[in-house]
């Protein structure tokens, strides 16, 4: 028959096949590790989070490989078979049973089987197929943390009252918190089947706790860092509120939210860890929560950096910024933007194929199986971190013929120099060439 086709990633040659979607450029880009980079902002935040997670209670794993099967990032956290996550426009799939991981959870399982304490951190780069912008990035690096208690451990079996005598071995704090509602509702945030509600209640108020002094301590360390900056800045009072939330692999789930600068900003999710994933794990007696937080969005933030692409610049008017930092993270200073250079706006208007034709077997993008993330994906391709949003300014169907025209504008603005218009236009020529020999559009 036919060799079986490959791909190499990181050092590890992997078997493909029709599921296979990753696109070289993200390739190439595993094994960046920014998280671990030394002075890297993304590094740094990881450290100030980990400051608030200390060992040995937390165990701190940074060098969890990247690849991993649809059992590991789906199955083992309860996702089911028709879940959107799976498909192939929002994820990367090496072949159909091995994905480059959409989220740190998909390691939850095996951490808690390998555990030796009572919890741990794993920091992580993570990938999605995703919309191109200012906040969006293929590649974005996520931590996942959970704390565990077990029952065959804790005087008399009492879990919620070991985890009460936990939080009262927590530090308080003066940060205002709104949670309007109760830790579990029969419909919206259930009890597990086996958890009490004195047990449901604790491991609530340990989790909220724990991740509220994180927050804080955020935002210290982001306050120091705009006042080194601007003597003359002035904070304002630092509210969060907890929303209920749903996941497969948690319940009760609750996600975070942050006030900051007009707006609340959604910071991380988390929840009571399902049973279940303990007796997959062979850890039945535990019991414990979980959160996943994202760390551009902290980053961003923290040193008030405008592009995520700006995490992947080498460029040392950028790098150069936090140098020192991650060995004194009381010493922060916020990032100062060298010149915008200037942007470059061009729209590419074109029909899909009607979903009824039948022409050009093969060809993904009639109406009805056509995705956005196919449009992100070539840009991306083309023009790299040359672009800095792509936005849809117009969709209709033809009154007539019942075709659909789509018209999508990029915007071409590296962040280190001027692009002529001939460079732009170029990026732009090949973007539109793709389109029709990957989608088979009909350019307008
Ligand atoms: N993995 C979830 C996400 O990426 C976050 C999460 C982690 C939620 C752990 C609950 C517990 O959105």
């Amino acid at each position: 028959g036919r060799p079986q086709p490959k791909t190499k990633l990181g050092e590890t040659v992997y078997p493909t096949d029709e599921w296979h979607n990753v696109p070289p450029a993200i390739a190439s880009s595993i094994g960046r590790q920014l998280h671990i980079q030394k002075d890297h902002p993304i590094s740094i935040t990881r450290s100030i989070i980990e400051s608030k997670f200390p060992k040995p209670t937390y165990q701190h794993h940074n060098g969890f490989v990247p690849v991993v099967t649809t059992g590991q990032n789906f199955d083992s956290l309860g996702f089911p078979p028709d879940h959107p996550g799976r498909s192939k426009a929002d994820t990367y799939y090496v072949n159909a049973s091995t994905v480059l991981r959409t989220h740190t959870s998909a390691h939850q399982l095996d951490a808690f089987r390998a555990n030796s304490s009572e919890g741990f951190l794993i920091s992580a780069d993570v990938y999605r197929r995703d919309a191109i912008d200012r906040t969006h990035y293929p590649i974005f690096h996520q931590m996942e943390g959970a704390r565990v208690w077990d029952r065959k451990k804790v005087p008399h079996g009492n879990i919620a009252q070991a985890v009460w005598e936990d939080i009262a071995k927590l530090p308080t704090h003066s940060m205002i918190v709104e949670d309007p509602n109760p830790p579990t509702h029969p419909e919206r945030n259930p009890l597990q089947h086996g958890h009490s509600h004195d047990e449901a209640e604790a491991l609530a108020a340990h989790l909220k706790r724990s991740l509220e002094l994180m927050v804080v301590e955020i935002f210290s360390r982001a306050k120091d860092a705009a006042i080194a900056t601007n003597p003359k800045y002035v904070d304002e009072p630092l509210k969060v509120r907890w929303i209920e939330a749903f996941f497969p692999f948690t319940s009760p789930s609750w996600e975070l939210e942050i006030f900051w600068q007009g707006d609340w900003l959604e910071v991380l999710g988390s929840g009571v860890v399902k049973q279940d994933i303990f007796e997959k794990a062979g850890v039945p007696s535990q019991v414990g929560w979980a959160f996943g937080i994202g760390l551009e969005r902290i980053a961003m933030l923290l040193f008030e950096i405008p592009d995520i692409r700006l995490f992947w610049s080498q460029d040392e008017r950028f790098l150069g910024q936090f140098k020192g930092m991650s060995d004194d993270l009381h010493r922060l200073k916020r990032y100062v933007p060298f010149s915008k250079y200037p942007a470059c706006y061009k729209d590419v208007a074109f029909w899909l194929r009607s979903s009824s034709s039948s022409a050009g077997g093969g060809i993904r993008a009639n109406a009805a199986d056509f995705h956005e993330n196919d449009v992100m994906e070539i840009v991306r391709d083309v023009g790299g971190d040359v672009v800095e949003d792509v936005t849809k300014v117009d969709e209709f169907t033809h009154p007539k013929t019942g075709r659909k025209s789509l018209c999508y504008r990029i915007n071409y603005r590296s962040l280190e120099r001027t692009l002529t218009n001939e460079e732009a236009n170029e990026f732009h020529e090949k973007v539109s060439r793709e389109l029709v020999n990957k989608l088979g559009v009909e350019l307008r």
